[in-house]
């Protein structure tokens, strides 16, 4: 039984997940794309220097939500027996490229060979996801693919994504700054328990604020709810 969401309580939420938003502009000193060739990429991960990294960034409230994400992705990570070093990670890196230019987005999705697909072209800002995975990669020496793909998955989700996957992408649309209202607050107390339902029903609240608002849809946020709903339900028909 699906539960009964009001997409429109909380556009914030939906509006920060799939939207550019109003981010200082970029800088753009540093050629990533460069720098992606670069086999001294075998860094350890070390905190500080992501949050200066994204001091110069992101803007201040960006960075809240970030460290809110963070927060929120290692407490599901424990209470679901999951990593929660790799949670902590992929959650404090899933906005590295938020507030980078529609032109750099694309540039950097190209030169590391992501499809380009109509929407992605109509609206470059949904390639931050990936392109946030790239970024990691690139400036901090990341190479853990299931923190990779935990960064690139945050926005749209995947079919077939990881547990890992699941808490970032439930994170960043229901830490605490989202909102507190009854249909946030149903949705972060499903998480706890299912994460496949979670994720079914936290698609289903981005997807209907997208269609009532006339938002283009990425067809893999449509493949990942159904995913997700076929795997919360699956179990419940095996006799
Ligand atoms: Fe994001
Ligand atoms: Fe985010």
């Amino acid at each position: 039984m699906r539960e009964s969401l009001n997409p429109l309580d909380s556009t914030f939420a939906n509006d920060a997940k799939h939207q550019r938003p109003a981010c200082e502009p970029e800088n753009e000193s540093g050629m990533l794309v460069e720098r992606l060739n670069n086999s001294e990429a075998d860094r350890c991960y070390e905190r500080e220097k992501v949050l200066a990294w994204l001091d110069k960034n992101i803007p201040e409230k960006r960075l809240q939500h970030v460290l809110r994400v963070e927060e929120m992705a290692v407490k599901l990570a424990l209470h679901h027996k999951l990593d929660a070093e790799r949670a902590a990670q992929a959650g404090l890196m899933h906005d590295l490229a938020k507030c980078f230019q529609p032109k750099r987005l694309l540039q950097l999705a190209s030169a590391n060979g992501l499809e380009i697909d109509p929407v992605f072209a109509a609206n470059p800002h949904l390639l931050h996801a990936d392109v946030g995975a790239i970024v990691a990669k690139a400036e901090f020496g990341i190479h853990d693919v299931s923190v990779l793909e935990a960064i690139a998955n945050h926005t749209l989700g995947s079919p077939g994504m990881s547990a890992l996957s699941c808490v970032v992408f439930l994170a960043d649309t229901l830490e605490p700054g989202r909102g507190d209202t009854p249909d946030l607050q149903t949705l972060r107390e499903i998480c706890w328990h299912d994460l496949h339902r979670a994720v079914w029903l936290t698609s289903e609240y981005t997807l209907k604020y997208l269609f009532e608002s006339r938002h283009l849809i990425h067809p893999r946020a449509l493949m990942t709810r159904n995913w997700a709903m076929q795997m919360a339900i699956a179990p419940r028909q095996t006799p």
